[in-house]
């Protein structure tokens, strides 16, 4: 009997956006399970915590069986090879992604043959949605409605908020 197929899908997620939702849902479809898979340590300051990542993706995703959310810290085909999966999700939105994209495929199947990464694309919406971006907009005062959940979208409200009232 063949095993399940669980997939990685991992990120910064600082904030989730409906494009992440977007391969979330399409990935969960095609696999068995796929497992949202934060990192813990991001290079650059995150703005939300991995506590509070790990917390928003649940509340969107409490609803889905066969997907699940975790941590992950140290490289990513070894957290694989703990979690059996056979294959690494992204996101590829426009040519821009692909350099770095096909890099970190080729140097993760360097370490680890075994682990395939699967490419998706999110609708087509979405193809401008980047975590970054929607930081930004916030920060400067802007809307991000229907560009991240509506969770997402309360919670960088508050952080703004909060920014604010420091500051003042
Ligand atoms: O959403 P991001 O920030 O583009 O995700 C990048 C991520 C987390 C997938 C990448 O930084 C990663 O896999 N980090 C783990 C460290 C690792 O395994 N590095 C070598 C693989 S190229």
């Amino acid at each position: 009997m063949a095993s399940d197929i669980i997939a990685i899908y991992p990120g910064s997620f600082d904030p989730l956006t409906n494009g992440h939702v977007d391969i979330i849902q399409r990935g969960s479809g095609l696999f068995d399970r796929i497992v949202v898979a934060m990192l813990v340590n991001i290079e650059k300051a995150p703005l939300f915590t991995v506590a509070e990542r790990v917390e928003i993706a649940r509340e969107v995703f409490g609803r889905y069986p066969n997907v699940e959310v975790d941590t992950f810290d140290g490289l990513l085909v070894e957290y694989a090879r703990r979690r059996k999966a056979s294959v690494i999700v992204r996101g590829l939105r426009a040519i821009s992604d692909f350099e770095y994209e096909m890099q970190m495929a080729l140097m993760n199947r360097h370490l680890n043959p075994e682990v395939e990464t699967v490419f998706m694309m999110p609708a087509e919406p979405y193809t401008y949605v980047s975590s970054r971006l929607v930081k930004e907009v916030v920060a400067l005062g802007g809307s991000v409605t229907n560009l991240v959940p509506a969770v997402v979208e309360a919670r960088l409200r508050e952080k703004k908020h909060a920014r604010e009232t420091l500051k003042a």
